[in-house]
Formats: structure tokens, sequence, C-alpha cells
């Protein structure tokens, strides 16, 4: 029987493991994309610790702020796996500041690797799927792109343009059997947000309704409910999972 084929950018961290990991239990077959060479070793020791719990993901080297990388990986891919059907653009980094403190650097790294990533990674693999007239597109934001964020500017900047995009390509595509969405998720318990100040981040949490921040998997189960053949009349949406922290 076919495998059909999952790709998970960034697949390898906080958010992306336990997208990875449920698209797998969801029959797919799994590619999770780590950003540098440097990563590689990381990114195999995640591999080998994913195969001990049970789950075979398969690894890929792609920069998706690069252009070429994304398109040197997407060659590669075809080659090995063959067709992506559910592509989940997941990759993203911070770079916080204050704006009067940031520097060109810290926007510029952060609109490449969580906007101009999305048109980088989506613009490979679109092709293929509006030739099958089938594909799941969905695109991870960040409550902080729908009510901006102190010290985000780059940042809430690059996930409010994801709306953007996912709504102009919901349109264009609908016809052919591919959805485009987006997911919203608010404050996850990874890396990314421990690495705010605790006290920042207590703040934070005090702020949300449910009163703790997300699980992973709580995210990662909406990328299993939309990417499912029986999404098919969603498509443009935003679903925030936020805990109540913005509700509108
Ligand atoms: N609103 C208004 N004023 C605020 C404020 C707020 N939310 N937060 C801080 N201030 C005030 C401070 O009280 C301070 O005032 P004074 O100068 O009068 O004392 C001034 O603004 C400077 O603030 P900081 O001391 O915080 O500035 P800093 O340069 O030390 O720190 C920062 C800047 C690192 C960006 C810090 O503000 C911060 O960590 N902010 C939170 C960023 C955040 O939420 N990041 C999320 C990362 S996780 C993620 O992004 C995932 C996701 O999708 C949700």
């Amino acid at each position: 029987m076919e495998q059909h084929i999952a790709l998970v950018t960034g697949g390898t961290g906080g958010i992306g493991t336990a997208i990875s990991r449920r698209l797998a239990e969801d029959g797919f077959r799994v590619i999770a994309t780590y950003s540098s060479p440097a990563k590689r070793t990381h990114a195999e020791v995640w591999r080998a610790e994913q195969r001990e719990r049970g789950f075979d993901i398969a690894i890929e080297l792609m920069d998706v702020s690069s252009f070429e990388s994304c398109a040197a990986a997407a060659a590669d891919i075809r080659e090995k796996y063959g067709v992506v059907e559910v592509l989940v653009n997941n990759a993203g980094i911070t770079r916080d500041a204050v704006m009067k403190k940031m520097q060109m650097e810290q926007w510029k790294d952060v609109i490449d690797t969580n906007l101009s990533s999305v048109f980088n990674v989506t613009k490979q693999f679109l092709d293929d799927m509006l030739e099958r007239q089938y594909g799941r597109i969905v695109n991870i934001s960040s409550i902080n792109g729908q009510k901006g964020q102190f010290g985000q500017v780059n940042y809430s900047a690059a996930k409010a343009g994801i709306h953007g995009f996912t709504k102009a390509l919901a349109q264009e595509v609908a016809r052919k059997g591919v959805t485009v969405n987006t997911i919203s998720p608010g404050y996850v318990a990874t890396a990314m947000v421990m690495a705010v100040a605790e006290e920042v981040r207590e703040k934070i949490k005090a702020q949300i309704p449910v009163g703790r921040f997300a699980e992973p998997e709580e995210i990662a189960r909406a990328v299993s409910f939309l990417t499912a053949k029986e999404a098919g009349y969603i498509t443009g949406s935003n679903l925030s999972i936020n805990g109540g922290q913005h509700m509108y």
C-alpha cells in the first residue's frame, strides 16, 4: 500500500516533535526537517530517540530561510520518498528585543525564517499537490501574530503575514483539492517559551484563562484534524489554540 507523505519543517523541535509523532500515528510517512549541518548530530540523536519510542521518522536538512536549500531538499525528498501530500510549515525562531534595541539582523532573521520560509517551502511542493488534485497545507502562526507582543515586532509581523499567505493561497488552490489553513498557538511549554525571563513568563501565564501553557500535543492534535482527508471543506481558516488568552 502506498504510504502518504507528510513533511514537517522544524519537525525535530518543540511543537514539531509532537506534530511529527502525531502524523506518524495517523499513518503518514513523516519527514522532519532540521535547519543546518551543525544540527545534524542533534537530529540523528532525535531520530534514534523517536525510534526507541516506536516512531520511525525520517530527517532532512532544510534551511527554510533559503530558497535554494529548500529546492535541494525537495529534490532529495521526491527522489527518496515520493510526493509530499501534507506540508506543515512549522519552523520558526524568536529574536526578541524592544524595537528601540532591535537590530536589522534580528528583524531579517525572523522575517526570513518565519515568513519567507512559508513561500520558500510551499513553492517546492505545491505543483505536485495541484497535479494530484490533493494536498493539505498547515501553517503554524502564533497568538502574537494576532494580538502583537511587547518585544516582538519582528515575530508578530512575520506571524501576522502568515495569515495573509494562508488566505490568499487557499483561494488559489481551493478547486484543486488543496486546503491551506493556519493554526495560531498561544504559549506552549517548549524551550522557545522557557527562554523568556521567568518573571515575564509568569506575567504572561497569569493572563491565560486556562491557567497554564499548552502542551505541544494539544497543537499536534489540531494539525491531525486539519490534515485529515475529511477536512476538505476547511480552508483559509485559522484555529486559535491559546487557552483563551486572546479571543476575537
Ligand atoms: N507592556 C508595557 N510595558 C512593558 C511591558 C508590556 N507588556 N513589558 C515590559 N514593559 C516595560 C518595562 O516595565 C520597562 O519599563 P521601564 O523602562 O519603565 O522600567 C520597559 O518596558 C522595558 O521592558 P523590559 O525591561 O522587558 O525590556 P528588555 O529590553 O529588558 O526586554 C524583552 C525586552 C526581552 C523583549 C522582554 O520584554 C520580553 O521577554 N518580552 C516578552 C517577549 C515574549 O513574549 N516572547 C515570546 C517568546 S515565545 C513565542 O514567541 C512563541 C509564541 O508564538 C507565543
